[in-house]
């Protein structure tokens, strides 16, 4: 055994994150840990790597062996290059100098090791969140470990990412490599798991074995199962409420043009780098844009004005969560009324109460981990603070919601509730507009499919299309 923890206890303010977890890392093998969110599953990680002392119980490693690990939040410095990250804390030096030289050389090599193909002067903060997620995983190989955890390593991959790191975590269990890895996409648990662990609410359920189905592992990690993953309930579009048209920014997107009707859920779907999250913060006013009209409800939009958004009836939840949808020092509660404290003012007086109603009742409908809405969002596990971004925006309810990867790091059941809600807003005549790397969502939620390749719309297709045909219009290439 290279590591192994015995009878693992820890409570924070008001919640007992874990309960006499007993948990093992052998040899050559991958050892899945499993759980809804906020059911333990960082915390044990945290314990492992000494982050967090257990209040009762052990950790015991076997002498000389070196823990890596990739914390589910990105550790990275955004303003640091590539390279000054991948070697932070530890650089190459010669003659007591920084020997950048042979930085920029060894971070090809590492950076090369994960197929990430960028340059490494490059700030870290540049890349997409996909590319920081490799950058972290190049880091962690690169210290050598006999034991590496990845936490929700795959959440911000795309499938051509995730297939190559899953293929990295083979050769290390080869190598004879002890690794830990938590996912909620049950597919992949079910390409690279030895055993399967799963936490709910803090206590140890039961191991399975390789080779376990999906339906098990649902049962025994929510304790129910689930009917239907993708709910998704269609309405009869009504007028236009988003207007995209000729969209263009140089050497991001070119003359991308799409509608959105009331009651329809839009998706967006393409390989990362297609320009996908560009558009939509284009066209929400985050980012400027060279020429093209945007509309909402037949009204034309300011460019580069995020206020005018909101006021015409736009709501975004961005793919960076953490950077852009939270204030982490804040409440549950503000957190979720951010959005909507202008709009529910009453005789020119907010209306607290009411919005402390609304605040308890979202946090109920998403089934938002906490221990009360006063306690701050950053205390809560990474899939439940997803939950409270998207709830924040629901509650706002807008007349156009963009969805920017919503259920990235959010368990199979959450999942199913966020749909719901997404079928409850178009049921009230909003619209949505669905940005997604994970095919089976985007094809089992949307009403039709615009595909983005190159900073251009590839083509569109209808409800119930195929994978691969996403996918051969996603790789298209275009006529300079
Ligand atoms: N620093 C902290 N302070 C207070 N509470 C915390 C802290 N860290 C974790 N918790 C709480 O402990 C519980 C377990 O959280 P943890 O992050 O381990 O869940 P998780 O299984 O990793 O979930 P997810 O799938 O969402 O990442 C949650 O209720 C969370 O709010
Ligand atoms: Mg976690």
């Amino acid at each position: 055994m290279l590591l192994s923890a015995r009878g693992i206890t820890k409570s924070f303010t008001g919640v007992k994150a874990l309960d006499g977890v007993d948990f093992d890392v052998r040899p050559g093998e991958v050892h899945v840990l499993l759980g809804e969110n906020g059911a333990g599953k960082s915390t044990l990680v945290k314990i492992l790597a000494g982050v967090h002392a257990p209040d009762r119980g052990t950790v015991h490693r076997a002498p000389g062996t070196r823990l890596a690990v990739i914390h589910q939040e990105l550790a990275l410095v955004p303003r640091l290059s590539v390279a000054e990250n991948l070697f932070l804390g530890r650089p190459p030096r010669r003659w007591g100098f920084v020997d950048k030289a042979r930085m920029r050389h060894d971070a090809r090599r590492l950076l090369d090791r994960v197929g990430l193909a960028v340059d490494p002067d490059t700030p870290v903060g540049d890349l997409g969140i996909a590319g920081q997620q490799m950058v972290e995983i190049a880091r962690a190989l690169d210290l050598d470990a006999q034991v590496l955890v990845l936490d929700e390593p795959t959440a911000v991959l795309t499938d051509t990412e995730t297939d190559r790191l899953l293929g990295i975590v083979a050769g290390l269990r080869e190598q004879g490599v002890g690794l830990v890895f938590i996912t909620h996409h049950l597919d992949e648990i079910r390409r690279v798991a030895d055993r399967i662990t799963v936490l709910r609410d803090g206590r140890s359920v039961g191991t399975l074995p390789r080779g376990a189905t999906v339906e098990r592992m649902i049962e025994l990690m929510v304790g129910r199962t689930i009917a239907e993953q993708y709910p998704r309930r269609r309405e009869r579009p009504g007028e236009v409420l988003l207007s995209v048209e000729g969209l263009t920014r140089a050497g991001a997107f070119h003359d991308v043009s799409f509608q959105v009707r009331a009651g329809e859920v839009v998706g967006i779907a393409g390989l990362v780098g297609a320009g996908r999250t560009e558009v939509v913060r284009a066209a929400f006013g985050v980012d400027r844009y060279d020429s093209g009209r945007v509309e909402v409800a037949g009204r034309p939009l300011p460019g580069h004005d995020v206020g005018a958004a909101l006021r015409a009836g736009l709501g975004l939840v961005p793919e960076d969560r953490k950077g852009q949808g939270l204030v982490l020092t804040s409440t549950v509660g503000d957190n979720l009324g951010l959005v909507t404290l202008r709009t529910t003012a009453r005789s020119g007086l907010v209306d607290r109460v009411g919005q402390r109603r609304r605040a308890r009742e979202m946090a109920a409908a998403l089934r938002v981990r906490t221990a009360g809405l006063d306690r701050p969002v950053g205390e809560l596990s990474g899939g439940n603070q997803q939950k409270v971004v998207i709830g924040k925006w629901l509650m706002a309810d807008p007349k156009v919601l963009v969805l920017d990867e919503p259920t990235r790091g959010v368990d199979v059941g959450a999942k199913v509730e966020i749909y719901e809600l997404v079928n409850r807003m178009t049921a009230a005549g909003r619209a949505v507009l669905l940005v997604s790397s994970d095919l089976p969502e985007v094809i089992g939620m949307s009403d039709r499919i615009v595909v983005m390749a190159h900073g251009r719309v590839a083509g569109e297709l209808p409800a119930g299309t195929t994978q691969d045909k996403v996918m051969a219009l996603a790789v298209q290439e275009f006529q300079a």
